[in-house]
């Protein structure tokens, strides 16, 4: 394994947020486009010879695990006295965080959110991540790297920033949080920083962890935390892990058009949001040119990858040429870079494997069960559109008419306000786009007065249209692509089917919120909303 410490230059981390990120040492696909392969000299990826990793629950990790992980991430970010990882080694942190940040906000290059792409992409991210840690394992501190594994942050059971069950039992909190030398005191001195896990931009405290709406200084984050304890529930992943893919896990991308599925669009953006986006400029988790500076997103997205782990169905594009053939760039060990095609993800990366938490929440042992008596095949749609024409908004609300002269769609109202609830979706399409930070837009069934001042708690109020702050506004201005945003509307867990009586003409309000400015760019028109049933 190759000594990531090959090179010597000053290390500063602060240099690549003074660059914005702009310049990276990684050869990108050279097209915007997202069907042509990737470009670029990169060789095909060598899986063979690669060890099986297992990774496990943040909260299950031995203090010696805890330990060498630290010392890894720490080295990574900021080498150490005797041994600097310079910022121009492109093994460094911040070099693997532009990796990231090339796909997802850079004009030009290839976007890997949004759409099929998000979860292979980030499989693949993750997987290099951990390479490039178990590297400096064996490397650096001369332990066995082959053994190492990522941690995941299980936020469906553990509902705060995540800490290891012996550090809490024993009244420390999480080294997300630093190492505090009074409380941790240690036999021999800590080969890593104290802040290895540490990030300056997010919203949880030392003093308040907790995802609760009690946390949080306001009644809007309050009431908008309630949501993201309700979309991350294992009830609501149970709900979508049964779901085609799709709807679980993004579009295909046609020409430019692209959706995300309800894994990324709700849990993805929503803990990304719940950790990083608080005060006016959202950065680090709460917008996605920074994301991955944060270690906390490698443990968000390592739960991510292991509910997809859990989707019992076979991903339907396997068989498609234009997902399974695209291949993605990273940087290896040695410095080099290397292409992984989707195909090789879903194939080679069974070797990395998820260890059930040792300790999960009740619902979440509940969740492990549901899923794993699922049938074999996923359940079949059945759609009607909703409305007559397109709507167009801008920076104030617009109410959208649904008349009763549609039988089938009412036909579709009507068995999805049955006495058994029937999995039910209101998919949004959406385009042109323009939007500048974070997009939101309330959406309200039969409350044509709705405005911004009107709370989610309104019983009215039946979900929004959102996506996480992006930065650089990759998507502003004039982009012609249409973009699915979805609404689980279930029976049960979301209100829509009480709104509505089958048989009469009923109305969406879409209602934009965001500052001032937002507002005065944004621009959107609803192509269309259908209303999906999955029996
Ligand atoms: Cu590429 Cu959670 O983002």
């Amino acid at each position: 394994m190759p000594d990531p410490n090959a090179r010597t230059a000053p290390n500063r981390r602060d240099l690549l947020l003074g660059a914005g990120l702009a310049v990276g040492a990684v050869p990108a696909p050279a097209t915007a486009d997202h069907p042509a392969p990737a470009a670029g000299p990169a060789k095909p990826f060598n899986f063979a010879n690669n060890p099986p990793r297992k990774r496990k629950s943040f909260a299950d990790l031995s203090d010696d695990e805890l330990r060498t992980f630290c010392a890894a991430v720490g080295y990574m970010r900021n080498g150490s006295a005797d041994k600097p990882l310079t910022l121009d080694n492109p093994v460094q942190w911040d070099q693997f965080v532009m990796v990231h940040a090339h796909h997802c906000t850079e004009a030009g290059q290839f976007q890997v959110h949004w759409s099929w792409f998000f979860l292979p992409w980030h499989r693949a991210y993750l997987y290099f991540m951990e390479r490039h840690l178990a590297n400096i394992v064996t490397a650096v501190l001369k332990k066995d790297g082959d053994t190492f594994a990522l941690p995941y942050w299980d936020w469906e059971n553990v509902r705060e920033v995540p800490n290891t069950r012996a550090r809490a039992a024993q009244g420390k909190p999480s080294p997300f949080f630093g190492y505090d030398l009074s409380l941790d005191a240690l036999s021999e001195p800590l080969p890593f920083d104290n802040l290895a896990l540490w990030d300056g931009y997010r919203g949880p405290t030392l003093e308040k962890p907790k995802l609760a709406p009690e946390s949080e200084a306001g009644p809007v984050w309050g009431n908008y935390v309630k949501q993201i304890l309700q979309h991350t529930s294992p009830e609501y992943l149970t709900s979508i892990l049964r779901l085609p893919w799709p709807e679980f896990g993004g579009d295909e991308v046609i020409s430019r058009d692209d959706g995300q599925g309800m894994l990324e669009q709700y849990p993805h953006n929503m803990m990304h949001d719940w950790v990083g986006s608080r005060h006016g400029s959202n950065r680090d988790m709460g917008t996605l040119r920074y994301a991955a500076l944060d270690p906390m997103f490698y443990m968000h997205h390592g739960n991510l990858d292991r509910l997809w782990s859990l989707y019992p169905y076979t991903p339907k594009p396997a068989t498609k040429p234009a997902w399974a053939n695209q291949a993605f760039t990273f940087t290896d060990v040695d410095g080099k870079p290397v292409s992984v095609t989707v195909a090789d993800v879903i194939k080679h990366m069974s070797v990395v494997t998820y260890a059930a938490p040792e300790a999960p929440s009740p619902a979440g042992k509940a969740m492990l069960e549901a899923v794993a008596a699922l049938p074999k095949e996923p359940p079949k749609p059945v759609s009607e559109p909703l409305l007559e024409k397109a709507v167009a908004v801008a920076g104030a609300p617009v109410t959208a008419p649904v008349p009763a002269a549609k039988p089938a769609a009412q036909a579709l109202l009507a068995r999805g306000a049955g006495k058994k609830p029937v999995p039910a979706v209101l998919e949004f399409a959406v385009g042109p786009l323009a939007y500048l930070g974070r997009l939101s837009v309330r959406v309200f069934v039969n409350k044509p007065d709705a405005t911004a001042a009107t709370e989610t708690t309104d019983k009215h109020y039946i979900g929004q249209i959102a996506a996480m702050d992006s930065h650089a506004g990759h998507r502003a201005g004039g982009e012609k692509a249409s973009h699915k945003f979805r609404l689980p509307v279930t029976r049960g867990d979301s209100s829509f089917f009480d709104l509505v009586t089958p048989g009469e003409a009923f109305d969406l309000t879409l209602v934009p919120v965001g500052s001032k400015q937002a507002l005065s760019h944004l621009k959107l028109t609803v192509k269309s909303v259908t209303l999906k049933l999955f029996e």
